[in-house]
C-alpha cells in the first residue's frame, strides 16, 4: 500500500512558526514520526512538502495510478485553493485531510476548507497524531475495499 503525505506552505517551519499553535517539534520530527507510523503499519510512505500551490497540484497528478492513498495538510491553501481539491478529485485517489491545529476554533477565515469535500475524512487539532490517524484510516479503508 503506497501513501503520499503532502504538507503545504510554512509547514517546513514547524518548531519555529507559532509554537504555541503548532508545537515545538520541527518538520524533520514530523517526517520521522510519519515514517515510523508507516513502518509499523507496513505502509510504503512518501513525504512531500511544497510552499507552492502548483507544485502540490503537479505532485498529486504525478501519483495518479501509482499511490493508493493521500494524506494532505494543505496548510493555508486549505482555505483558498480550488485547484488542490480539483486535483484530488481528478486523480480519484482516496484522501484524508489533516490539520495540526483545530481550525474550527480559530479565526473565521480558517473555518472554510475547500479541500474537505475532496477527502474522505478530516483530522484537526490532534497535532502530529492526526497524521497517524489519517494513515490508519486509509489503511482500513483500502483493506475494506479489497475484501
Ligand atoms: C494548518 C492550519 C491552517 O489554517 C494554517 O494556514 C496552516 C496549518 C494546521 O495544520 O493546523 O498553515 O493547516
Amino acid at each position: 500500500m503506497k501513501v503520499l503525505v503532502i504538507n503545504g506552505p510554512n509547514l517546513n517551519l514547524l518548531g519555529i512558526r507559532e509554537p504555541d499553535i503548532y508545537g515545538k517539534q520541527d518538520y524533520k520530527a514530523l517526517i520521522e514520526y510519519v515514517e515510523l507510523v508507516a513502518k509499523e503499519e507496513g505502509v510504503d510512505v512518501e513525504c512531500f512538502h511544497s510552499n507552492h500551490e502548483g507544485e502540490i497540484v503537479d505532485k498529486i497528478q504525478s501519483v495518479m495510478g501509482k499511490a493508493d492513498g493521500i494524506v494532505i495538510n494543505p496548510a493555508a491553501y486549505t482555505h483558498t485553493s480550488i485547484a488542490i481539491p480539483d486535483a484530488l478529485k481528478a486523480v480519484g485517489i482516496p484522501a484524508v485531510e489533516v490539520h495540526i491545529s483545530d481550525i474550527s476554533k480559530r479565526e473565521a477565515y480558517r473555518q472554510q476548507s475547500f479541500v474537505r469535500e475532496a477527502c474522505l475524512k478530516t483530522y484537526a487539532g490532534l497535532g502530529f497524531e492526526g497524521y497517524k490517524k489519517a494513515i490508519l484510516y486509509l489503511k482500513d479503508y483500502l483493506e475494506d475495499k479489497k475484501s
